[in-house]
């Protein structure tokens, strides 16, 4: 096992017979080697820092039905808020006075938002704020409204892929297809956006092989970032019975992300901090090194309940600034509060 972890370091590459290896047979001494090697490649790359993203969570409206998210359009008891522009920028004066330099818009598919509004909403931030990046995760659209965001100055954009089996896609999704996600991210990609993808991890009848074949499509893509998560039930949704992910296995794909891809932007997410208290901590330790602290107003912080137990749903955003520095520092990692773009990247 030592050698195959080796060479993953090596060549920053593995067949799906060796990652099915690696998923399947990792003893607790192999996590721990890979977690090392992991933890190399990262300060290679980004030495200690870990890169701070102020998130807001502008709108829980939404268009899909996605049967494992809280604000599904489906899901009747979701108590619905949309922030409107004032607001947004608000917030984003709150992080600017607590030193972010990365905002990230997301939301549901609100057809509220037009392309229009959007397009305004990215030109009035870049004007106030022309040092930030902004990071835009608002779903799936056409490649023209995807080039206007572009051209109105947006950086980057996070559409998870969710899972590469198709069929477990389109068992999760009701009337999305698995080639439309596709194209939106080879789109994204092509327009010249820093784009993420990633996944959840244990979603019910999810198997190692599927995450093998996510962790191909991950390297054959290359995105500049990566987020993955577990997979938390929501009481609301139709698989408020199943069970969740785990912290554990999380940390093994981060590691194993973090070895294919050597300089991606890896957050410790907030899911990975919610399934366990220690999560965003062991996320770091395990490769990753982006955190995404909420901006979003305290009064519709728990109503972005995309799962249950999320954590952060009653503390002011200056709270979460010295909450997550403090972890970060615990593990022997430095808070980086500079825009922290890709090292590839120059737009
Ligand atoms: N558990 C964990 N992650 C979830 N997401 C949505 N619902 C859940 C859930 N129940 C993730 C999806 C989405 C991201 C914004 O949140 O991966 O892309
Ligand atoms: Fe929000 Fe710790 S990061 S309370």
């Amino acid at each position: 096992m030592k050698e195959l972890i080796d060479k993953l370091y090596e060549n920053n590459s593995l067949t799906k017979d060796e990652l099915l290896f690696l998923l399947n047979n990792s003893k607790e001494a192999d996590i721990v080697y890979l977690q090392h090697k992991a933890t190399e490649t990262r300060k290679t790359h980004y030495g200690s820092k870990v890169f701070m993203r102020g998130l807001i969570e502008f709108s829980n409206f939404c268009a899909r039905d996605c049967i494992y998210c809280g604000i599904r359009k489906s899901n009747k008891s979701a108590e619905r808020y949309r922030l409107s522009k004032e607001q947004i920028l608000e917030c984003c004066q709150i992080g600017h006075d607590l030193g972010y330099k990365t905002y990230v818009l997301q939301g549901g598919e609100d057809p509220y938002y037009t392309d229009e509004k959007i397009v305004d909403l990215i030109k009035t931030i870049k004007s106030t704020y022309p040092e930030c990046a902004i990071t835009l995760s608002i779903g799936e659209k056409t490649y023209e409204s995807y080039k206007k965001f572009y051209d109105a100055g947006a950086d980057r954009y996070l559409l998870r892929h969710e899972t590469n089996s198709k069929h477990l896609y389109e068992t999760l999704h009701p009337d999305m297809s698995y080639e439309n996600r596709i194209r939106c991210l080879n789109d994204l990609k092509k327009i010249g956006f820093q784009v993420g993808a990633g996944f959840m991890v244990g979603l019910p009848g999810q198997t190692n092989e599927d995450f093998a074949d996510d962790l191909l499509y991950l390297k054959e893509l290359e995105p500049e970032m990566v987020g993955i998560g577990p997979f938390i039930s929501q009481k609301d949704t139709p698989l408020s019975n199943e069970k969740s992910g785990t912290a554990h296995m999380t940390c093994i794909l981060l590691s194993i992300i973090r070895l294919l891809l050597p300089k991606v932007l890896l957050p410790a997410t907030t899911a990975l901090g919610s399934i366990d208290k220690k999560g965003r901590e062991l996320g770091l330790k395990s490769g990753a090194n982006v955190v995404m602290p909420n901006l979003s107003p305290t009064n519709v912080r728990d109503k972005y309940a995309l799962y249950d137990g999320k954590i952060c749903t009653g503390d002011e955003a200056a709270h979460c600034r010295n909450c997550i520095e403090g972890r970060i520092r615990s593990v022997g990692f430095e808070v980086d509060m500079s825009r922290g773009d890709h090292t590839d990247y120059n737009k």
